[in-house]
């Protein structure tokens, strides 16, 4: 790491806060928004990191990943450190893609293993990009009206593994809907929550204005991954000392695959 250069000095200095607690030296840590952050990302990172390594493995030495909705880039910089010689980071914020090149910057990241851009995920090019080894979705979907079009989105992407971390409701019932035809119901384990969130311009880690964010219970998780098109899904179990919110279903780290595993690790723990 080099010295904190003016510009990522006055970006520390500045709200709004940051979404990790990046240990710049000199004493320096960025300030964060919310105190819990830091279990989540540790539980989210151990959750993932098995399959994503054997991922970057299996892809060998030119494994690439995209990480949508990179924020300050923190997983983009494991991603790296695991192995990955190429990572594509997208985020829809323009504040928070200068933080992650400032951050690249300072930690001597060349700009061809780690790319970073200002983007709707919507606007992705999927044809163009390709697919990646490793494709990085983590709490993005219930930041979205169609979050089920960006799981469309990620499965385009995804030559490998397809990780999808979400907040979810803690609907577990089925809810009861019409379907055309007077006093007659149906019931359907899949449902969302819609929201708008209000502190978007304030905070970094929301939607973008005017979105209503959808969150899925973990049948709709499941149901839209599927309905994207991955063959095989899985749910990383959370274990005791995990964030609280992974051990009691409210987050989920789900594992996605293009194809079925096949043996008995093709889980579905997930069904
Ligand atoms: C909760 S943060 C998650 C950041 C990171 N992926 C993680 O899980 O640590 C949500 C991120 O999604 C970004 N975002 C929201 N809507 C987006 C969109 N339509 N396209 C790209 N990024 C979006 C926000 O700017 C924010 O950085």
């Amino acid at each position: 790491m080099t010295d904190i250069d003016p510009a990522l000095r006055d970006e520390i200095d500045q709200p709004p806060a940051w979404m990790y607690p990046w240990e710049l030296g000199e004493g320096t840590t960025t300030p964060i928004s919310h105190p819990e952050l830091p279990d989540v990302h540790r539980t989210r990172l151990e959750l993932l990191e098995g399959p994503v390594r054997q991922a970057l493995s299996a892809a060998g030495p030119n494994a690439r990943v995209i990480d949508m909705a990179c924020n300050e880039g923190w997983f983009s910089h494991r991603m790296l450190e695991w192995g990955a010689s190429y990572v594509l980071g997208v985020d829809v914020r323009d504040r928070v893609i200068r933080r992650a090149e400032l951050l690249r910057a300072h930690c001597g990241i060349p700009e061809e293993r780690l790319q970073l851009r200002c983007a709707d995920v919507f606007d992705l090019n999927t044809a163009e990009l390709g697919t990646f080894d490793v494709v990085l979705c983590l709490g993005l979907v219930y930041h979205l009206e169609n979050p089920v079009g960006a799981m469309r989105i990620a499965r385009a992407l995804t030559g490998g593994i397809c990780v999808i971390e979400a907040q979810l409701t803690t609907q577990h019932e089925p809810i009861v809907l019409g379907n055309g035809v007077s006093d007659v119901y149906e019931e359907s384990p899949a449902s969302y929550a819609a929201r708008v969130e209000t502190d978007w311009e304030s905070d970094m880690l929301a939607s973008v204005g005017g979105v209503v964010s959808l969150t899925p219970n973990r049948a709709a998780l499941l149901q839209a991954a599927g309905a994207a098109g991955f063959a095989d899904l899985e749910v990383a179990r959370a274990l005791p000392g995990h964030n609280r919110q992974y051990v009691l279903g409210d987050r989920a780290v789900l594992l996605a695959f293009p194809t079925h595993r096949g043996g008995a690790s093709s889980s579905l723990e997930a069904h």
